[in-house]
C-alpha cells in the first residue's frame, strides 16, 4: 500500500504523527443543537441511520466545527442485528431494545445473508461521505465500524442495555455450543458488513467491544480475543494489505496486551480507566494507542480540561497515537469545550 498522507491513516500505519490527529467518539450526537434539529427531523434513531441524506449530513456536522482528522460514518451497532432481522428499536430515555434471543430456533432464523442487502442505506451513506470528504475536507479520513461478536451478542441475548448483562453471561456458561453458534452468527454478519464500508470508501475500520470488560479472563479469552482475531483473518482475506484495523475492548485492562498480540491489530482503542502510560510501556510500540481522555473532563472543561489533555499527550509523545476519549463523548458537553480541546491538541 502507497503512504497515506492524511495524519490520522499516517498514525494507524505506525508512525509518531504530531501534533497527533484527534477525533472522538460520538462526535455526532445530541451534544450538539444542529444534530438535535436533524434527528427531530428524521423521527426515531433507526430512520435516521437509514436515510443517506441526514446519515451523510450529521456525519459532517462535527466536521464543520472542529475540522476532525476523522469521520465516522453515523450509524449503531445494533444495526447488524437489525439487518439480520431481529426486532430493535430505540426507546426515547430507555436506550436500544430488542426482541431477546436465548434458543437455537431463534439463532437459526437469523438472516445472515440478507445483512449487506438490507444496509444497503448505510452504504449508500458510506459512498456518499467518501465523495464529500475528498473535496470539502482532504486531510479527514472515513471509518467504519462494527460491535465485536461479544458485545452484540450482549444485545441481542439480554433485549437491552444496564451494563451487566446476566442472560448472556449465564447462557455463555449454561450452554457454551449454543452461545459459540450465536457469535459465529454475528461474526459472519459482521465480517460481509465491514467488507462493504471498506468496499464502499471506508479507509479504516473500527471494532468496538463495549462489554469486553464483564469478562474473566477464561471467557475473555473464548469470546472476545479469539472471535476478534478470526475476524481480523476474515478481514484480512479480503482487504487490500495494510488496511488499518482499530480494536477497542473496553476495560481490558491487562488482557489488552494479549488481544493486541493474538489479533494482530493496527490500533487499539484505550479506555478512560487505562493508564496510558502502562499502555506505552506494554503494548508494541509499532502499534497505534487511541484515547482516552475521560468524557466528563470534557464536560468540566477550563483548566481541569487542559491539564487531562496535556497529561494525555506527554505520556503519548514519540509514538503513534490517535487522541480521542475513552468512551463516547456525553450530551451535556458544552460544544465550546471540544473547539478547546482540539486547540490544546494541536498545539501539541
Ligand atoms: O459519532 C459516532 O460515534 C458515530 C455513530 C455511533 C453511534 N453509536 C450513534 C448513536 C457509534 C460508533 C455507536 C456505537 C455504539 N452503539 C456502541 C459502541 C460504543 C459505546 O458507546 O460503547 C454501543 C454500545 C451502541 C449501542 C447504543 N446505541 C446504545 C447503548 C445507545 C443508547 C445510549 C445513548 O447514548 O442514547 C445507542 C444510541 C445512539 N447511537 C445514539 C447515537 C448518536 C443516540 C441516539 C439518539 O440520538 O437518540
Amino acid at each position: 500500500m502507497d503512504m497515506p498522507d492524511k495524519p490520522f491513516l499516517r498514525a494507524l500505519a505506525g508512525e509518531a504523527v504530531w501534533p497527533p490527529p484527534v477525533w472522538l467518539m460520538r462526535q455526532a450526537g445530541r451534544y450538539l443543537p444542529e444534530y438535535r434539529i436533524v434527528r427531530a427531523q428524521a423521527g426515531d434513531f433507526i430512520s435516521l441511520c437509514t436515510d443517506p441524506e441526514l446519515a451523510t449530513e450529521v456525519t459532517l456536522q462535527p466536521l464543520r466545527r472542529y475540522g476532525f482528522d476523522a469521520a465516522i460514518l453515523f450509524s449503531d451497532i445494533l444495526m447488524v442485528p437489525w439487518a439480520m432481522g431481529q426486532p430493535l428499536r430505540f426507546a426515547e430515555g430507555e436506550g436500544p431494545l430488542l426482541e431477546p434471543l436465548r434458543d437455537s430456533a431463534a439463532i437459526g432464523a437469523l438472516e445472515v445473508d440478507r445483512v449487506v442487502e438490507r444496509a444497503a442505506p448505510i452504504l449508500e451513506t458510506v459512498r456518499r461521505l467518501s465523495a464529500t470528504l475528498a473535496v470539502q475536507h482532504q486531510r479527514t479520513a472515513l471509518i467504519g465500524f462494527a460491535g465485536a461478536p461479544w458485545t452484540v451478542a450482549c444485545y441481542m441475548v439480554d433485549g437491552r442495555g444496564g451494563g451487566e448483562f446476566p442472560h448472556t453471561r449465564r447462557l455463555s456458561y449454561a450452554d457454551p455450543a449454543l452461545f459459540a453458534r450465536l457469535i459465529r452468527t454475528v461474526s459472519d454478519a459482521t465480517v460481509e458488513y465491514l467488507l462493504a464500508q471498506a468496499e464502499n470508501g471506508a479507509e479504516a475500520l473500527m471494532i468496538f467491544d463495549s462489554w469486553a470488560g464483564l469478562l474473566p479472563p477464561a471467557g475473555f479469552r473464548r469470546w472476545v480475543i479469539e472471535p476478534t482475531a478470526e475476524l481480523v483473518r476474515r478481514l484480512r482475506k479480503r482487504l487490500p494489505e495494510g488496511f488499518p484495523i482499530i480494536g477497542f475492548p473496553r476495560l481490558a485492562g491487562p488482557m489488552l496486551v494479549e488481544y493486541v498480540a493474538r489479533t494482530g491489530i493496527q490500533a487499539v482503542g484505550m479506555d478512560t480507566a487505562m493508564d496510558p502510560r502502562w499502555a506505552a510501556a506494554n503494548i508494541p510500540a509499532k502499534v497505534a494507542l487511541q484515547g482516552n481522555l475521560d468524557p466528563q473532563a470534557l464536560v468540566a472543561g477550563g483548566p481541569g480540561l487542559e491539564a487531562e489533555a496535556r497529561a494525555l499527550l506527554a505520556a503519548m509523545r514519540g509514538r503513534p497515537f490517535v487522541f480521542n476519549l475513552g468512551h463516547g463523548i456525553v450530551p451535556q458537553t458544552p460544544p465550546e469545550h471540544v473547539a478547546a480541546l482540539v486547540r490544546t491538541v494541536r498545539a501539541g
